[in-house]
């Protein structure tokens, strides 16, 4: 998988994601993380990219112009790059290989669908991903309808630009591509999975400030301590996340061990 990044900021980007269990992933080759710097497109000789917005108020916007060729040069790039792994799979160009589909853009923005699970699960079925991360005020609107697919928010609040949005999305849709985690189930059976949150999880030692690990998880009975888990998860998510279990399915026992909780 290749993720993009349109950002006027890429040593934040770069910096952030090439370390840990993502940053090993990239040196496997199992993912490719490229940022792309906006200003490397500013028009003008000051290297500047952003200008006040028409109609008064405060602060600038990032212009329309250097964000369009970036785009421009990033997909032609994107579709070049799929003509030479088809013409070397000896496909050739004119074959059934889309060659010219151009990627998703995702924009970030406090404005957009909120991310969650089902659309990082959306996601992670593509090869290619482009970020547009804003800046100042944001971004002028006209290039935004002319690239920008998909409008993403990463929650109800404001934040100063859209790279750490890009990059909560990037590890959230990594560590579902074949291969990232060590351990290919873990992805599944993690919190919102079934959208129920994760039971707790305990290691060495047994006792620690006085508290034991529960007895069912030392004994050894795997369909007893699944059982119990699901039941944890259950409970949590009706303690902490009750809006979650609209979407679970639930057992008719399920059902009756929530009310019995509630009442
Ligand atoms: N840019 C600024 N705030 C944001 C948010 N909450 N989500 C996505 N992008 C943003």
């Amino acid at each position: 998988m290749n993720f993009y990044i349109m950002t006027l900021f890429p040593e934040m980007v770069m910096n952030g994601l090439d370390t840990s269990i993502i940053g090993r992933a990239i040196h496997k080759g199992l993912l490719s993380i490229e940022a792309i710097n906006i200003r490397d497109y500013a028009f003008n000789k000051h290297n500047s990219v952003d200008d006040y917005p028409y109609g008064g108020g405060a602060g600038m916007l990032m212009q329309a112009e250097p964000v369009y060729q970036c785009y421009q040069a990033l997909s032609e790039k994107i579709i070049a790059g799929k003509a030479e792994e088809a013409i070397c799979a000896e496909q050739g160009v004119d074959s059934e290989t889309p060659v010219t589909k151009k990627p998703r853009v995702i924009y970030l923005s406090p404005q957009g669908r909120t991310f969650n699970q089902t659309m990082a699960e959306e996601f992670a079925k593509e090869e290619d991903l482009v970020f547009l991360c804003g800046h100042y005020e944001g971004i002028d609107e006209r290039v935004l309808e002319e690239i920008v697919t998909d409008y993403v928010s990463i929650g109800d609040y404001v934040l100063t630009g859209g790279e750490l949005p890009a990059m909560i999305m990037v590890d959230c849709i990594s560590r579902l591509v074949p291969g990232v985690l060590h351990n290919d189930v873990s992805a599944e059976f993690e919190s919102f999975q079934d959208n129920l949150l994760e039971y707790p999880q305990y290691s060495r030692p047994e006792v620690w400030h006085d508290k034991r690990v529960p007895e069912i998880l030392l004994s050894g009975h795997h369909a007893n301590i699944e059982k119990w888990r699901r039941e944890q998860s259950v409970i949590r998510t009706a303690k902490n996340r009750p809006d979650l279990l609209e979407k679970a399915e639930l057992t008719e026992k399920e059902k009756e061990l929530i009310v019995n909780l509630n009442s």
